[in-house]
């Protein structure tokens, strides 16, 4: 196990914040963080990282979907795969996704400079589709690597119409070769990825770092009404089919069957559109997106359900065309009890207490643990706040993060996992 001291610790989180911030100017936007999948901003971001990938030592290729791969050769077959994502939310902060990048490219210098063949190969993977922020499903980049990507997502189209199939073209990638962007089941020991906690619970322990336990379940519910558009001062309310009217009510069932819940549930609508979207037209076309989250699969499926015959009985009483479409479901997903293991053994060794959690957030874990093992290792962030510009983490507590991974991959043994 290397053992770090507190400069050491220091100098890396040092440098891990330099290349965060590096990565934070990019964007499409001058005055807020937006960087979308398959978009220049999203190229300009992968040649970044794969520049640094190179400068560190490992080979670079690209799948795909994009997603920049470094390769560092072990004495095995086995490959531990360390990886997050490069894409952001709207208004994002720096550090959702591209530590994860940055701490698995500084893990795997390390083993680079000490020039010590690992029993397995590294792979630092920056995915490109964690955030779902451009097409309606998300963890494209990561289910192409698990082979499991549905091929009917690619005819999903983001807000200007264009498809998956057609962004992936015009990113200079072919659809054809998605397939052999998939790992082989008997090459891929382990999935990690490093990143902040994106909660409290981390700060309220008085803890650096975390082990995460499992990433609780999620629907993405679409849902279109479809009413009749209508001159504002002229047609009377009884008379009206408001499809925006439909789905506020909508919305307000959502929240208030979650509430119901007492926190076991939770439901969000982050993205509505509005058609034609007037201030003098009645609303015609209206599609409302649910995310709804739970640790318990029985309780989210009874909320969905719920959820559904209410949105389907007020349609009716509204007199509203309605399609309900699930675009995301993705079940509890637990990290394996042997990388949990190792990831509390190497935060004891960066002298912190291996505190447990679960993630509310989603992560490209969902999708590689449809391929091998996975676990997730948290860093605090101030205030729990991320999804927002002012997450930020300390750098000491992203060099504790980047010691405790490296310490991870010099006790990893794939055979432990057969
Ligand atoms: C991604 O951050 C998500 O949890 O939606
Ligand atoms: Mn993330
Ligand atoms: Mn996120």
């Amino acid at each position: 196990m290397p053992a770090f001291s507190q400069t050491d610790i220091d100098a890396i989180g040092a440098r891990a914040e330099v290349m965060l911030n590096a990565l934070g100017t990019i964007s499409s936007e001058p005055d807020r963080l937006v960087r979308l999948f398959l978009t220049p901003e999203h190229r300009r971001a992968a040649d970044r990282v794969a520049g640094w990938i190179r400068q560190v030592g490992l080979a670079v290729s690209e799948d795909a979907l994009g997603t920049v791969r470094g390769r560092l050769e072990g004495a095995g077959a086995k490959r531990l795969l360390i990886g997050s994502h490069i894409d952001t939310v709207i208004n994002a902060g720096i550090y959702d996704g591209p530590f994860g990048v940055v701490a698995g490219i500084l893990a795997a210098e390390h083993f680079v400079r000490t020039a010590k063949t690992l029993p397995f190969g590294i792979d630092v993977l920056a995915f490109g589709d964690e955030e779902g922020s451009r097409f309606p499903a998300t963890l494209a980049s990561s289910s192409a690597c698990a082979g499991v990507f549905k091929a009917d997502n690619l005819k999903l189209a983001d807000r200007n119409g264009v498809t998956l199939a057609d962004a992936i073209t015009a990113y200079g990638k072919s659809v054809d070769a998605i397939p052999a962007a998939a790992y082989r089941r008997d090459e891929a020991a382990a999935y990690l990825e490093v990143h902040i906690e994106q909660g409290p619970v981390l700060e309220a322990r008085g803890q650096p770092l975390g082990v995460v336990t499992a990433i609780i379940g999620q629907t993405y519910l679409n849902v279109e009404f479809l009413g009749e558009a209508g001159h504002a001062g002229t047609v009377p309310m009884l008379l009206r089919r408001d499809a925006l009217a439909g789905a506020a009510e909508a919305m307000m069932l959502g929240e208030r069957l979650a509430r119901e819940t007492k926190g076991e549930v939770v439901a969000t609508v982050g993205r509505m559109s509005v058609a034609p979207g007037a201030t003098n037209v009645i609303p015609a076309n209206v599609v409302i997106v649910f995310d709804i989250r739970s640790g318990s699969e029985t309780a989210r499926a009874r909320l969905v359900e719920e959820l559904r015959a209410g949105i389907r009985t007020l349609a009716e009483q509204r007199h509203l065309g309605l399609t309900i479409t699930t675009t995301r479901e993705v079940p509890t997903t637990p990290c394996h009890p042997y990388v949990q293991d190792q990831l509390a053994e190497a935060i004891s060794a960066v002298g912190g207490e291996p505190s447990r959690l679960g993630s509310g957030a989603g992560h490209d874990g969902q999708a590689m643990a449809k391929l091998c093992p996975i676990g997730m290792l948290f860093v605090r962030c101030r205030g729990g706040v991320s999804h927002n510009p002012m997450e930020y983490a300390n750098p000491r507590d992203l060099g504790r993060a980047i010691a405790a991974l490296i310490g991870f991959i010099a006790r990893f043994d794939p055979t432990k996992l057969d």
